[in-house]
């Protein structure tokens, strides 16, 4: 009787166009909570409103307080083994690209080239008027000195480059479709796949694999799934990987 990693390894070697899904569960092991997990981030506080649009434009102290210091969490921290898992899956060309919730950069430092970061990122930040570009830190030390909006020389305010709640989706999520569209097999890393239009996205491909600690809405649908921490269960498919090389 295969084990799940032994299937899940057959359908990546068995696919000709495999993208991955990740959310904040693949972060977690780098010390990052997620945000519906047990303990994760919005247990006690509703994400819908501290990181959305209206609380950047109506509330811009709570905003650059309680939301700066909510992503500044992710910031700064490590990739661990399932980042690196799946960078090396790319570098053998089992996976073609990393379709991504999560802003905190660690498929980048793990080595990942494919990235599509659909929520945004927090190396930058941009001014809502005219779209110039400023480095993230540049938010920080503003709200540091207690310049709040922080504001760009041509008046308008300077925000986060993240995906707020009742933003419209960025032009990168059209790619994330094309890959997933594209993809005979799909497979998700640590989301609970409850947050749209992302959680749309699996439908689009073939089939589907799943490494979640929590069920998720697609278990059912999937060909493969695991209730396992990424880290290990990612680290044991390279394992039965270099086995078949
Ligand atoms: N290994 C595997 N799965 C894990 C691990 C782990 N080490 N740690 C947590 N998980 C699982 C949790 O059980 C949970 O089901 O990861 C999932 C994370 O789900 P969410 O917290 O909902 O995160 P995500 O799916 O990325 O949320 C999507 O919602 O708040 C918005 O913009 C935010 O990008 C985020 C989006």
């Amino acid at each position: 009787m295969k084990s799940d990693i032994e299937k899940l390894a057959d359908c990546l070697m068995e696919s000709k166009y495999a993208v991955a899904l990740t959310g904040a569960g693949i972060s977690t092991e780098s010390g990052i909570p997620d945000f519906r997990g047990p303990g994760g981030l919005w247990q006690n506080v509703d994400s819908t409103e501290i990181l959305s649009r209206e609380m950047l434009y109506y509330r811009p102290e709570h905003f650059y307080s309680s939301g700066l210091e909510l992503l500044n969490i992710m910031r700064n921290k490590d990739p661990n083994p399932a980042h690196k898992a799946l960078a090396l899956l790319e570098q053998r060309g089992l996976i073609q690209c990393v379709i991504t919730q999560n802003i905190d950069g660690l498929h980048h430092k793990a080595g990942s080239k494919n990235v599509i970061e659909v929520h945004g990122d927090l190396r930058t930040a941009f001014c809502d008027a005219c779209g110039r570009e400023f480095p993230f830190e540049f938010l920080l030390s503003e709200a540091e000195e207690g310049i709040i909006p922080p504001k760009c020389t041509c008046g308008g305010i300077i925000r986060p480059n993240v995906v707020l709640f009742g933003d419209p989706m960025p032009p990168c999520f059209e790619d994330a479709i094309i890959q997933a569209k594209r993809a005979d097999f799909m497979l998700v890393v640590g989301s609970s796949l409850q947050v749209a239009p992302v959680s749309y996205l699996p439908r689009l491909s073939r089939q589907i694999g799943i490494i979640n600690l929590e069920p998720t809405p697609y278990d059912r649908a999937a060909a493969v799934v695991i209730h396992e921490k990424a880290g290990s269960a990612l680290t044991d498919l390279i394992k039965v990987l270099d086995e078949r090389r």
